[in-house]
């Protein structure tokens, strides 16, 4: 069964959502879609919609997050659902409590949907493996693997700023070997029908078989942003770096932190993102993440209706309808 099957339903309506490979065009725009009606939601005097009245959402977060977690919760209470946050750190986890045990527990309480970050790829997958039939699960970022609402996120803002796909060259630069976004935006860019997706950085922090997934590699830093209309910056992460692979946080700027100067190279209107958090003076100049060019706090506000849309849309063969 591949990773497809397992987040549609046989109507082929999403039911979990582990990762965005595999899942097609028409499935992806239609997040985006969605998005853009529940976007309007906080314009409103009351920032709600009743489309998950009566269903709970857990926050499952077993590594540390702040505009994930944040926006999940938000989004969930936009969307009228009750919402628990489930501390880690004080839970009976802290005790030797299995995470089997800790589902089944939840599960008891009668949850819909858990939404689960975890240090381990493959930990949502395993959980949507564990739980009843009527729960979906949404990964919330696992291990090197996937974050496919931070992807498409990032897709919602690509679109807001440059419209249609078809014509963009997209840089995704930094470590890309420990990225769980790059992996996600890389599968959704190219099943959106980018014309290039580049990875740029040290061979050290690109993974050898990245070009199977359709990208072209850049160890040099103008060549990689050269042209390009949408510059995606990664940080170091670090907490999931077991050799020591970089020789100082000072090099790796000096060869691939963003700046003024290196920005040049790129189109006049290319526009910077990052997922977020950043690191100012490692991958990132502080003037450029403030600038103009920067959508980064965008993004992050974009993440409220695109995991509304999410949300929703998981829940749709337990809900009359997803309209906004
Ligand atoms: N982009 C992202 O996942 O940020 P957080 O770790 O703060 O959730």
């Amino acid at each position: 069964m591949t990773e497809h099957t397992q987040q549609t339903d046989p109507q082929g309506r999403l039911k979990h959502f582990l990762t965005t490979e595999g899942l097609n065009h028409t499935l992806l725009t239609s997040i985006l879609d969605h998005a853009e009606n529940f976007a309007g939601v906080e314009n409103r005097p009351v920032k709600k919609v009743p489309l998950l009245r009566g269903k709970t959402v857990v926050n499952l977060f077993f590594e540390a997050s702040t505009r994930t977690r944040t926006t999940f919760e938000l989004a969930a209470k936009r969307l009228s659902a009750d919402v628990l946050n489930l501390n880690i750190a004080t839970s009976a986890t802290s005790k030797g409590e299995t995470l089997r045990d800790t589902l089944r527990t939840l599960e008891a309480m009668h949850c819909d949907m858990f939404i689960v970050r975890h240090a381990n790829s493959g930990a949502a997958h395993y959980i949507t493996t564990q739980v009843a039939p009527h729960i979906s699960v949404i990964n919330a970022g696992d291990g090197r693997h996937a974050h496919p609402t931070q992807a498409m996120l990032d897709m919602f803002t690509i679109r807001k700023h440059k419209g249609d796909f078809a014509p963009l060259k997209v840089a995704i630069v930094g470590d890309i070997s420990h990225s769980r976004v790059a992996r996600s935006e890389i599968h959704a860019l190219n099943t959106l029908g980018v014309t290039e997706v580049r990875v740029v950085g040290p061979a050290t922090l690109i993974p050898k078989d990245v070009e199977s997934l359709g990208v072209h590699v850049f160890n040099d830093m103008s060549a990689g942003l050269e042209g390009v209309d949408v510059v995606m910056m990664l940080r170091l992460q670090r907490e999931r770096m077991s050799d020591a692979l970089l020789p100082s946080a000072h090099e790796f700027f000096n060869r691939y932190g963003l700046t003024e100067k290196r920005l040049k190279v790129a189109k006049k209107d290319a526009i910077v993102m990052h997922p977020g958090p950043i690191n100012r003076g490692v991958e990132i100049e502080s003037n450029i993440a403030d600038s103009s060019r920067s959508v980064i706090l965008q993004q992050v506000s974009h993440g409220i209706a695109v995991r509304m849309a999410v949300m929703a849309m998981c829940m749709q063969g337990n809900t009359e309808g997803i309209e906004s």
